[in-house]
């Protein structure tokens, strides 16, 4: 058996902003894995299977088309590797929230690409996983930025700019982020189209916005190579308050983004694609209370993640 593993992420700063030129800055979270096993199927040599539990699919590849995410990034591999999927069976499986803001689609592409390549004894290198996720991304939403797949394939923090090689960025001591899911999942496709026509109805006005949340990106980069916790705490709040006014943040992510100031954390503000999906808060090493507070408050999922360079 062959098996291909690959990270959620997480957008620290400048989601939506990113689609239209600004940076942004995103990490991956290994606390939750996409993982796609590659092996021999028993009696057909002529076919191949797929198995997505999690997502209610268990069909032929042939039965599939190009249209579906899960199958393109197959044929892509398959091209890319110059290897025949007739025989093998591609199970996949996720503790990746779906449409909740932490790339749960870029991983599964990217898990399923190391798998194959493994089954190949080949390898993709990073840009070239990142390029091929990218093609599926554009199925999840049309104008995808690259950031999920880029962040996810590189597995390390990165300052993104659509456009410009990824750079990784340092982080000065730790961070420790709470991350907690609303449990509304949004597609990514509903949040980018809501900001589209906002921008399209205000184009100038909705460019301030995205200006203003481009510069705290800079700031909060200078922040974290500062180990600056309390700066960038209040970038977070004010970088929240900017996607309020976009109309991307919700009544549940404003509960938890509540709990989280009332708890004492350095900042809050939602990650992703929003209009539900989830939070991340900057917090003190060990936020058991928080975590607490916020499945009270009817976070479906919390996870505490540490980040360091
Ligand atoms: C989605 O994780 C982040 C968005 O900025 C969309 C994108 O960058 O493609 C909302």
């Amino acid at each position: 058996m062959n098996h291909g593993t690959a990270p959620g992420k997480i957008i620290l700063f400048g989601e939506h902003s990113v689609v239209y030129g600004q940076p942004a800055l995103a990490v991956p979270v290994g606390v939750v894995q996409a993982h796609a096993s590659v092996t021999p199927l028993a009696n057909e040599f002529h076919r191949m299977r797929l198995t997505a539990r999690d997502v209610g699919i268990d069909a032929w590849m042939d039965e599939l088309n190009d249209s579906h995410p899960l199958a393109l990034i197959i044929r892509l591999a398959l091209e890319a590797l110059a290897i025949s999927g007739n025989g093998l069976h591609v199970e996949l499986r996720s503790s990746i929230p779906i449409a909740a803001g932490m790339g749960s689609g870029a991983a599964t592409s990217i898990a399923i690409l190391r798998a194959l390549a493994a089954y190949a004894g080949k390898t993709l290198p990073a840009e070239r996983q990142s390029e091929l996720a990218f093609e599926v991304e554009k199925i999840y939403h049309g104008t995808p930025s690259g950031i999920d797949n880029t962040v996810i394939a590189f597995n390390q923090p990165v300052w993104y700019i659509q456009g410009e090689t990824p750079q990784p960025f340092t982080v000065s001591g730790e961070l420790d982020l709470v991350i907690a899911d609303t449990g509304i999942h949004t597609a990514t496709s509903q949040a980018v189209g809501h900001v589209r026509q906002r921008w399209e109805k205000d184009p100038a006005g909705i460019a301030i916005l995205f200006e203003q949340m481009g510069q705290i990106a800079h700031a909060a980069r200078t922040s974290l190579e500062r180990g600056d916790l309390a700066s960038l705490g209040s970038l977070m709040n004010e970088n929240q308050s900017l996607l309020a006014v976009l109309g991307v943040s919700s009544r549940e992510l404003n509960t938890l983004l509540h709990v989280c100031h009332e708890a004492g954390a350095f900042g809050a503000k939602l990650s992703g694609a929003g209009m539900g999906g989830n939070i991340i808060a900057l917090t003190h090493p060990e936020p058991i209370e928080l975590i607490q507070s916020l499945k009270l408050a009817g976070a479906e999922h919390v996870y505490h993640t540490r980040i360091s360079s």
